[in-house]
């Protein structure tokens, strides 16, 4: 998910300018905006109202309709650490109590920055818990401290 640009607002009027000839263009240029910079910045919604003659209501209808738009840029990096049964019972609200502990990272906190550790239940690796998957790798028995790493370095096998 890292990499994208910055919010810049000429790109954004031009991706908007480019599909404003479309029938039911609000979807796509909300599509081809967040292809673009990862997330769907507010300051882009007077831009489609104005290219659609729509109001921003409805165009804040649309952005908030559908869940998959993001309205603030995403972290680099998003650790699930599964707090189902099998990983409880292996240990996994330790890891958690030491991340926030230990570590300053609070599990849930979607606004803290670059990377979040983010609740699952069950990734299907109940033996090996507690059980991580980062960046679609699963990860077994993790500790805080693997957590933190992964948190700051940005690799899974660091
Ligand atoms: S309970 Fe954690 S992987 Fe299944």
């Amino acid at each position: 998910m890292a990499g994208y640009p910055a919010w810049d607002q000429d790109s954004a009027r031009m991706i908007v300018a480019g599909l404003a000839h479309l029938e039911g263009a609000t979807l796509p240029m909300l599509h081809a905006l967040q292809d673009e910079f990862g997330y769907v910045d507010p300051q882009a919604v007077p831009l489609i109202a104005e290219a659609l003659n729509l109001s921003r209501a409805e165009v804040h209808g649309a952005i908030s309709f559908y869940h998959d738009f993001k309205t603030a840029p995403q972290p680099a990096r998003i650790v699930k650490l599964c707090r189902a049964e099998a990983c409880q019972a292996l240990g996994c609200e330790s890891v958690v109590d030491e991340l926030s502990r230990n570590h300053g990272i609070a599990v849930d906190d979607h606004h803290a920055g670059d990377a979040i550790v983010e609740t699952v239940y069950c990734l299907g690796n109940c033996a090996l818990g507690p059980s991580a998957l980062v960046d679609g790798e699963l990860i077994g028995r993790v500790d805080a401290a693997r957590i933190a790493g992964l948190c700051q370095h940005g690799k899974a096998h660091s």
